[in-house]
């Protein structure tokens, strides 16, 4: 996923730029660029790798401007270099573009453009927008804004674009069509555009989300917003409630740490704010409408789709509704049978995913309700649903999901009981018991992360081999498969999360005293304790080398587990929100004592939001 900077203003854009790109460098990338208007021409100052590289060309070769685009590239058309880098720029240098997506037709707008004389210097799809204005232009398009509007009427995919031009040398362009991003209202007329609000949130209080085929112009002190037909617009400007030092480190040694350590205090605020029991604000759905439900289908990807296996389970056990899952990039070209009456909770911390954002387009044409449970205020998803039960987790940099992860798993449970009281499942009693102790996880993650050392020597004896084995069951089940996902996404070793009772099946010949067999075993109500002791039994007798998650107190587990990360008791349909920190530090020390780049994994981008 690329990020996109943009100035116009007072001041010189290009610190600002780069201030603001490192701001998205959580995003992943692989090199950066920046193009400045200068003395009407286009500047260009591009490199491969980190920032620090595009800052010591900058050193070397100052730039200096008032209206400028930065971005940093995740390479999709044409591999990472110097010529494939943004920004790109037309046959005659005079106009820049920066663009975060995929133009999925840039083929045979490319040929067609070859054909008409234009020579094209990268690999990338981003190219043909420049020489699609130039050639507008050229066929006698009367300005700028109408040669962007005739190039985007050709173009067909996902973009979100920043364009300057040494013809409109005060102007700053922005265009989205499916890739998030936002306007940006500084002081003294400043004027940002950004991928997302950590880019720029110490420079502004004010923000315009903007909608998908509005153009926006910006100079200085001004913002002007046109539709494809060229029509102005109003502009929707809301302010900006995160602030600056949510977005950054707060003295840890990384993102993913600081953000593993406030899920104690995001979880609190959740069951404070939460439209359901607490905040009272209207969240877009009556309890009438879930009397009457019959069928819910919940999809997400990655860590999302396992907070809604975990769902799933709630939803059934407290509601009595019919509850499916399926992962958005599999839904979406499926032939579900699914009628106008099944609610859709795409879950979703960035609200951007291509998958997830596809799948509840294609449910809506069905005629379903979209109820999202999402992270990011004013992001796409948010935007096109019926419903929203945000997770107010704040900005989750790190790009491995931790704290919007239990936070999803919180929502769930709210909306479960919710749900369950307003369909007469759950009675007064019941549910004042059930909220009592779910109050209880916060606490109980807290006690857990003071034995973060711990956890960490355990990690540091496990970490070398290169594979590992996750077992959970029942509400663990999707527990065992997001520790996994952690362990592989910031380690780099491979790790699987299997349903422990299928270990049969297949797995156990996989069992050896070299394999670390995570097994979260923590004290249930029901015969699912016993069923995973018998399967920790199993891999002993095949010599595996057990790492137990058990409740504090568990003596008897001691016979059969190397080692055992203990937690704190809390209700069966909760201790995954608790279990689950627990591989959250186990994959992080794993991942410290490799080496790896914590908070940005290789190959790895924080929102998906091309296919
Ligand atoms: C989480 O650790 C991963 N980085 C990834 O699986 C992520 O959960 C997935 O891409 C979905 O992202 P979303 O929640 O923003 O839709």
């Amino acid at each position: 996923m690329c990020g996109i900077v943009g100035y116009v203003g007072k001041k010189n854009a290009v610190p600002l730029l780069i201030a603001g790109l490192k701001r998205l460098e959580y995003r992943g990338y692989d090199s950066a660029g920046i193009a400045v208007v200068v003395e009407n021409k286009i500047s260009v100052r591009k490199t491969v790798g980190r920032l620090t590289n595009l800052e010591a060309r900058l050193a070397q070769q100052p730039l200096a401007g008032s209206v400028a685009v930065g971005h940093t590239r995740w390479a999709t058309h044409g591999e990472p270099s110097e010529i494939n880098a943004h920004p790109h720029c037309d046959c005659a240098g005079r106009i820049a573009v920066v663009h975060n997506g995929i133009i999925e037709n840039y083929h045979e707008l490319r040929a067609a453009l070859e054909a008409k004389g234009h020579k094209f210097l990268s690999q990338t799809d981003t190219e043909v927008i420049p020489h699609l204005i130039e050639a507008a232009l050229r066929d006698g398009a009367k300005n700028l804004p109408d040669a962007i509007r005739a190039a985007l009427n050709q173009a067909r995919g996902a973009y979100a674009l920043g364009i300057v031009s040494a013809d409109a040398p005060d102007t700053l362009f922005a265009v989205r069509q499916g890739s998030p991003l936002i306007i940006g209202i500084g002081e003294d007329g400043d004027r940002f555009i950004a991928s997302d609000v950590p880019a720029v949130l110490n420079r502004v209080r004010e923000a315009i989300y903007l909608d998908d085929g509005i153009l926006a112009e910006l100079r200085d002190g001004s913002v002007r917003l046109t539709n494809l037909a060229g029509a102005e617009v109003p502009a929707k400007v809301q302010p900006v409630t995160l602030s600056a030092e949510a977005a950054d480190q707060a003295g840890f040694e990384t993102y993913m740490l600081k953000e593993i350590h406030e899920q104690p205090r995001v979880l609190r605020r959740l069951l404070e704010v939460n439209p359901l029991f607490g905040g009272g604000a209207n969240f877009g759905l009556k309890s009438d409408y879930f009397r009457k439900l019959q069928r819910v289908m919940i999809i997400g990807c990655g860590t999302a789709y396992h907070a809604g296996m975990y769902g799933r389970l709630l939803l059934e056990q407290f509601t009595g509704l019919a509850v499916e899952t399926d992962l958005a990039s599999e839904f979406r070209y499926r032939d579900p049978h699914i009628d106008p009456g099944t609610l859709i909770i795409p879950v979703s911390q960035s609200g951007e995913t291509a998958d997830t954002l596809a799948s509840i387009r294609l449910a809506k044409s069905w005629g379903c309700k979209v109820l999202a449970i999402c992270n990011v205020p004013g992001s796409s998803l948010t935007r096109e649903s019926d419903a929203v039960l945000f997770t107010e987790a704040g900005p989750e940099i790190g790009v491995a999901s931790t704290k919007a992860y239990t936070a999803q798993q919180m929502a769930f449970a709210l909306l479960a009981i919710w749900i369950g009281s307003a369909r007469g499942m759950i009675d007064a009693t019941a549910c004042r018991s059930l909220l009592a102790d779910l109050a209880g996880v916060p606490d109980a993650i807290h006690y857990l992360l003071d034995r973060k050392d711990s956890i960490r020597a355990i990690a540091q004896k496990h970490h070398e081999g290169p594979s590992a084995l996750y077992l959970g069951r029942k509400f663990n089940y999707p527990t065992a498969l997001e520790g996994a996902l952690k362990n592989k996404e910031i380690s780099y070793q491979h790790a699987e999360g299997y349903a422990a009772g299928e270990m049969k099946h297949g797995p156990i010949a996989l069992i050896n005293e070299y394999l670390p067999v995570v097994c979260i075993c923590t004290k249930t109500s029901d015969e699912v304790y016993e069923k995973m002791i018998s399967n920790m039994r199993e891999v002993e007798a095949r010599r595996g080398r057990i790492i137990a998650l058990a409740t504090d107190g568990d003596s008897q587990i001691a016979r059969f587990a190397h080692d055992i990360i203990y937690v704190p008791y809390v209700r069966d349909e909760f201790s995954p929100i608790v279990n689950v920190v627990a591989l959250q530090l186990f994959a992080y020390y794993a991942a410290q004592a490799r080496g790896t780049d914590i908070d940005k994994p290789r190959n790895l981008a924080k929102s998906v939001t091309v296919e």
